[in-house]
């Protein structure tokens, strides 16, 4: 069986300011800053969202679901998620597997990482052991290394069968 196969990438960025939550992955970590944004700001879940689209050659996250429009601010990015999934869906893709990196000074995010995993696993309506997620500082490099955001970088493979 010849497998149609496609490959996406994401990436996102938010700010961290005071008196926000800090919610990556769909887990509110404590911490002393959040994530600034429209929405709530998910920074892994919008990249994991461009990832499964751009794989699927829809285009991205703001085409969508645009932070001019109203009706998403503070919009939960899990929905968002599920949304873009479902377009992809309906066009035959299945997803077979994601690896993110997570760029983040602080906090730690080793801990939190098995249950993003599972918000993930739900949400892709995917196996957890094809979910990945990897966390690394910036060796206090330029702004992610100060502190003052959190990146996320993802690439998922898709099939059609
Ligand atoms: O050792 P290396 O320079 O490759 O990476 P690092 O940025 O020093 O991070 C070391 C390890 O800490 C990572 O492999 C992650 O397991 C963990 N880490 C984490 O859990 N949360 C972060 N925000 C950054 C790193
Ligand atoms: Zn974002």
């Amino acid at each position: 069986m010849v497998m149609n196969l496609r490959v996406g990438q994401g990436f996102d960025i938010h700010a961290l300011v005071e008196n926000r939550p800090l919610i990556i992955g769909g887990v509110t970590i404590p911490h002393t800053h959040g994530l600034l944004g429209h929405s709530d700001a998910d920074v892994l879940m919008h990249a994991v969202t461009d990832a499964i689209l751009g794989a699927a050659g829809l285009g991205d996250i703001g085409r969508h679901f645009p932070d001019t429009d109203e009706q998403y601010k503070g919009a939960d990015s899990r929905v968002l998620l599920r949304t873009a999934l479902d377009m992809v869906k309906r066009q035959g893709w299945e997803i077979i597997n994601l690896d993110a990196t997570i760029h983040a000074q602080a906090p730690k995010i080793g801990p939190h990482a098995p249950a993003m995993i599972e918000n993930l696993a739900a949400d892709l309506q995917l196996s957890a052991d094809r979910i990945n997620i990897k966390a690394k500082t910036n060796e206090g490099l330029g702004h992610l290394g100060r502190k003052e955001g959190i990146a996320a970088n993802v690439v998922v493979l898709i099939y059609q069968s």
